[in-house]
Parts: structure tokens; sequence; C-alpha cells
């Protein structure tokens, strides 16, 4: 990649100055999440090397207690995030209940709580197969000066401020947006420097792709089963093609560059879907909306939903909008 590329450092102070009473607050955050990506990158790289430095529960070589992966990177994302004058609160997946962060004056002026996954597609590390940080900004809506509450992790993926991912695969790359389009840079690992390598990405408006785990067919709705089905037809640019990495993340990043459709359906014995709404279905929904495409439940605009608790489950469909889109028209027809 040519060196004359724009960095993420140099886009987020331009992208800053376009907003003309910004207080630079989203941008410092912004930032802090670039840092915590870095730190996560550094570990997760190691992850191989494990067995030779020391197994998860035994001591390492430094001495020190090794962690699992996902823990790990939850504390990094914490402890970078709190350690700036920005975020009131963070709820992870990782952690049951949110997380209050006060400000050093103790006067709770920060006004953004961020929500996390920050290892998705975890059971990957172990067969070296990619893996990524799912992040998503609110507002908060409590008044300033007042610890924040339940309500302000409880809001709307519509009501996002910002959302992204980073995704630690053959490259390190962090993709996200502030409502005003998606952009993706790549890490430089030998300087540490993220570039912008892929100005306003968008789903192609078809694909042929789909990504949903067929193991779990016979737990499916109707619509699901018609639908796969629909796309295993001889027909038009069909056959599609069938992929799934079981990193959303991964199956999410091809589906956004190359056209397609990701599917993670109802489950008849769980009596919802798996994917989290706060963590990982509002920030990848944003995105998709952002860069042309659709997020849905089968049903419902998923940024539409309102949650009512922190670790909620729903069905998730996301990709190009003509691809969700047909799927959606097989859940309306065989309820
Ligand atoms: P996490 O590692 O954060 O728990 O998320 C795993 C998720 C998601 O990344 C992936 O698409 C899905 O679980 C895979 O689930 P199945 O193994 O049931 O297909
Ligand atoms: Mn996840
Ligand atoms: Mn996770």
């Amino acid at each position: 990649m040519s060196q004359d590329h724009q960095t993420l450092g140099e886009f987020i102070i331009e992208k800053q100055n376009e907003f003309k009473y910004s207080t630079g607050e989203l941008s410092k955050l912004i930032n802090a999440i670039r840092l915590a990506g870095k730190i996560v990158n550094h570990e997760v790289n190691k992850a191989g090397l494990i067995d030779i430095i020391g197994g998860s529960g035994t001591i390492n070589v430094q001495g020190e207690k090794q962690q699992k992966l996902d823990i790990l990177a939850h504390e990094i994302f914490v402890h970078t995030l709190s350690n700036r004058e920005i975020v009131c609160g963070i709820a992870s997946e990782e952690e049951d209940h949110f997380l209050p962060i006060n400000s050093l004056d103790n006067k709770n002026q920060n006004k953004y709580i961020v929500l996390i996954d920050p290892l998705d597609g975890s059971s990957n590390i172990d067969v070296n197969v990619s893996v990524g940080t799912i992040f998503s900004i609110y507002r908060r809506i409590s008044p300033i000066g007042k610890p924040v509450t339940m309500d302000d992790f409880l809001q709307p993926g519509n009501k996002q401020v910002a959302a992204g991912y980073i995704i630690y695969g053959t490259s390190t790359m962090m993709v996200y947006t502030t409502g005003h389009g998606v952009n993706g840079f790549t890490l430089n690992p030998a300087i540490g420097t993220y570039y912008l390598s892929h100005p306003n990405m968008e789903f192609p408006p078809d694909g042929n792709i789909y990504s949903i785990n067929e193991g779990n067919y016979t737990h499916f709705p109707n619509g699901v089963k018609k639908y796969i089905k629909y796309c295993q037809m001889e027909e038009g640019n069909r056959p599609y093609t069938s992929r799934y990495i079981g990193s959303l993340v991964t199956d999410f990043h091809r589906n956004m560059i190359k056209g397609g459709i990701y599917i993670y359906p109802k489950h008849n014995q769980l009596g919802t879907g798996k994917l989290r709404l706060l963590y990982e279905c509002n920030p990848l929904a944003f995105l998709a909306e952002q860069a042309g495409g659709i997020a849905s439940n089968g049903f419902n605009r998923i940024l539409d939903i309102q949650p009512t608790e922190l670790h909620q489950r729903t069905p998730f469909f996301c990709g190009s909008k003509n691809m969700v889109a047909k799927a959606e028209e097989f859940m309306g027809a065989y309820k």
C-alpha cells in the first residue's frame, strides 16, 4: 500500500473539522478504539504461540497467568476507553452488567456510552481463523452530572452515533461509520498505522453468496428453509455459493465487499436467534444501512427494535439489499 494514502488519524481530524461545533470527543473516542484494536491485534497474533509460552490457566514465562483471549480483549478495551475523559459507561458481551465509568473529577461529565463484543468469533482463535471486535457508540440520554442508567444502554440502534469493527484477518482492518458512509482502514503492522484502503464501502445490491450455519437446518423457520432451497435452485445467477466462517464480523466483511446475505435465524430450541442485538446486530445493521444494505430480523428493521435487556438476542438477516428483501419475502410467505 502506498504511504500516500490518508491515515486513519488524518481522516479523523479532517472529519472532525467538518462538524462546526464538534468538541472533538467522538474523535478522541474513535482514537481510543483504534489504539485498543492495535493492542488486541498484537495479542491475537501471539495466540498460536500460547502452547509454546504457556497455555490457558497456566503461568507463562513472564510469570503472568494466561487469560482467555476474549476476556483479555474485554479488559484492553475497557481499560483504554476508561482512561480518557470521554466515556461514561461501557457494556460488554463479557460482563453481565454495564460498567459505569466515573470521570476523574467524579462529576460525570462524559457523554458517550460504548457497547462492545470484544472478541467476536473467538472459537476460531484455536484454528487460526479471522476474528474481530465490534463496537457501538451512543450519546447518553440520562442527564450529564448523574451516573449512567440502564436506559442509556437500552436505546434502539437508530440512535447510534457511530459503530464499527476491527477485523483481525490476513490484514487487520478497522471499518466504521459515523452516519456518513462506511470507510475501511488497513493496518500496516510494521509501523502501527492504519491507512484508508477502502473509502465509501458499499454492499453490491445483489450478490451470489449466502452465509448460514446449515447444520441447524431442522431448527430453522419454514421461511428460511424455503429461502435456502431458492438459493440452491438453478436459475439466473443461482445457485448461490455458500460461505460460512463462523466469525460474524468476517462473514459480514466478505459479504459487504463481494455481495451476499448473512442469516442467523431463530433457532426453534432457543426460541430466538443466537446473536446479540446490542453488541453484534445493531452495530452491523448501522454499517449495513450506511453501506446501502439491509439488516432485519426477518420481518422488521433491526435498528428500530426497542431493546428490553442488555444481552437480548435476535434473529439476523443482513446484507445486499435485494437478497435480504427476497429472504424477507419468504419469511412473510411461510410464517
Ligand atoms: P462470539 O465469539 O462473540 O461469542 O460470537 C460468535 C457468534 C458469531 O461470531 C458467529 O457468526 C456465530 O456466533 C456462530 O454461531 P454458530 O457456531 O452457531 O454458527
Ligand atoms: Mn460475537
Ligand atoms: Mn465475543
